[in-house]
């Protein structure tokens, strides 16, 4: 088993609130546990082209609240080639460290995956994206922020809609997976939510719009996943303009407000705990894994699972939301 003196740290892919939260708890387990943590900046570009600098408990002071991520993100074309991860490599062994951790989404995994599999280097990650679609954990940091952001906006959506009675069309992140849109859509009482997971027929939703027609409250919200069957709330407004030309409709796209912002307390308590996790698991012999959360226990998945399986959605969720608005 490799000693662990001192390991790099990097965010990588699309930020997500709580990212900060994680640096903070990898920098001061590492103080626990005596290893040093270098922060690779801007992921794994940082790491090919030599962005580097020690962390230090004074430089995580007072991050915990804040949104993005100090040690910044970026997605990485070089390090999807054998040259770029050598050269990473390279940096690696010059700068001593002895393992990584990766905090980001599948493409961070697919990439540490790689990294650990070519040149034998202990690797361990963090779920950070706002998606929440990766198998091997319950919740991803961040996702529980951006959820809490969606509900925020589309209450404020709903005082226009009701004052006008117009039916918004939310988009919201989400371009493979549904999460953030079916816990935003129960969060905020939808009347319908449009999910990549499963086909909502054009009938479907049109005959739900129907139904609240002439109520007396003609307001609605439909929230739509960015990578919904129907593509996003442009192409969701066009189909229910052309069926009700007299539905005043109006689009809302809520875009990358969902991955700012001060994280929640759930994010927090999730990104410390695992951030301690993955020094102490590192520290320890663990290797080629994701820290996750399942059933409030903390969990090592495979890189390779937690990429390629799918994590389970929770269709009754969606249903018993939809049943509940109509
Ligand atoms: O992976 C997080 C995510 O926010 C997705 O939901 C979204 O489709 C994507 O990133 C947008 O990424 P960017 O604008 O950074 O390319």
């Amino acid at each position: 088993m490799v000693e662990i003196k001192k390991i790099g740290l990097l965010t990588s892919g699309g930020d997500a609130p709580g990212m900060n939260a994680a640096i903070r708890a990898v920098v001061k387990a590492g103080i626990h546990f005596d290893v040093g943590v270098m922060g690779i900046f801007k992921g794994y570009h940082g790491l090919i082209h030599n962005l580097m600098k020690p962390l230090d408990a004074q430089s995580v002071n007072h991050i915990l609240p804040l949104g993005g991520t100090i040690l910044k993100s970026a997605r990485s074309p070089e390090f999807r080639t054998p040259e770029g991860r050598k050269i990473a490599y390279e940096n690696f062994k010059a700068n001593g460290l002895d393992g990584l951790i990766v905090i980001g989404g599948d493409g961070t995994f697919t990439g540490a995956d790689l990294f650990e599999g070519e040149f034998n280097v202990p690797v361990i990650g963090l779920p950070g994206t706002i998606d929440n679609d990766l198998y091997g954990t319950d919740y991803t940091i961040g996702y529980d922020t951006a959820v809490n952001t969606v509900m925020d906006a589309v209450d404020k959506l709903r005082d226009t809609a009701y004052s006008h009675d117009r039916l918004f069309i939310v988009e919201v992140m989400g371009r493979d997976a549904g999460f953030i849109a079916l816990r935003g859509g129960i969060a905020c009482g939808a009347q319908k939510i449009l999910i990549p997971e499963s086909r909502t027929y054009v009938e479907d939703l049109l005959s739900t719009l129907e139904k609240g027609m002439g109520s007396g409250d003609n307001s609605a919200i439909v929230i739509v996943a960015e990578g919904s069957e129907f593509g996003g709330a442009m192409e969701v407004q066009k189909i229910v303009n052309e069926r009700f030309p007299d539905y005043d409709t109006r689009v809302s796209i809520l875009g990358h407000i969902q991955r700012g912002g001060s994280p929640s307390a759930f994010d927090r308590i999730l990104a410390s705990g695992m951030g301690f996790q993955a020094v102490k698991g590192i520290v320890e012999g663990c290797r080629g894994v994701m820290v996750g959360s399942v059933s409030r226990q903390i969990v090592f998945t495979p890189f390779a699972q937690s990429i390629k399986h799918h994590k389970t959605f929770n269709m009754e969720l969606k249903n018993i939301a939809e049943i509940l608005s109509a």
